[in-house]
């Protein structure tokens, strides 16, 4: 059967597997680049990994208001939810998905500096700085960003141990 541009009761469609293995290959990079900044600081690794780090990050933010709206449009249609923790679940990937970037951004903002994304000029700077905004920033952005990491580590065990679980996979829906 040719997969459907739409979601339906039984599988994901053409458009959320690709923003959901599309994000993850994105989230794959992100993070490695927040790795090597914490574990090879000031190597050649961290300048190749963390030099994308706001291009990619706002990419990303993009891309997940694509796929929220894309899921409420979808809502009535898509797989249910094997459960109601599943449910809260994606959820939690949702909210942080979008907190994460938009704190970056706010921070961004605040600190008055020019924001230029795949060299398009998003923020022009020049402006004041806004210390509650960059103390945001600093206090939460990282720190939920690596919550961020446990979720998706927790959402793929979960993948995982549904399988065990109930002997049928989870997979035919969305891979
Ligand atoms: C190897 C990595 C991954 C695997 C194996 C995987 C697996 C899956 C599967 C099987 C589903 C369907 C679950 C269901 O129908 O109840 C799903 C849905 C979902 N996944 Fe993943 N996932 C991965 C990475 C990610 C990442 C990196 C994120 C976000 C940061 C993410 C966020 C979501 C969300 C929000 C849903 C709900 C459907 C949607 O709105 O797209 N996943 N995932
Ligand atoms: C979903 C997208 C994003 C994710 C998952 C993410 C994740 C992270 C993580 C985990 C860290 C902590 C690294 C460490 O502990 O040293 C970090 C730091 C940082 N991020 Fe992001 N980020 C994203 C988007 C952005 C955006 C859009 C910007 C800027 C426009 C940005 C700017 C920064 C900066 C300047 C730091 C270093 C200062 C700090 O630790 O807060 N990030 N990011």
């Amino acid at each position: 059967m040719a997969l459907a541009i739409m979601d339906s009761t039984s599988r994901y469609g053409l458009v959320s597997r690709a923003l959901h293995w599309g994000m993850a290959l994105l989230f794959v990079w992100q993070f490695s680049g927040a790795g090597a900044r914490v574990l090879l600081e000031d190597t050649a690794i961290e300048s190749f990994l963390w030099g994308t780090h706001r291009n990619v990050g706002v990419l990303l933010m993009t891309l997940v208001v694509l796929r929220a709206l894309w899921a409420l449009a979808n809502a009535s249609r898509r797989p249910p939810a094997v459960s109601v923790m599943a449910k809260l679940g994606h959820l939690a990937l949702y909210g942080l998905m979008i907190a994460v970037p938009t704190i970056a951004l706010i921070r961004q903002y605040g600190s008055g500096r020019p924001l230029e994304v795949f060299g398009v000029p998003l923020m022009s700077g020049g402006g004041e700085r806004v210390e509650w905004m960059i103390n945001l920033g600093g206090l939460l952005h990282g720190e939920l960003g690596w919550a961020l990491l446990v979720l998706v580590l927790g959402h793929i065990g979960m993948a995982v141990l549904h399988r065990r679980l109930t002997g049928h996979s989870l997979m035919t829906r969305m891979a």
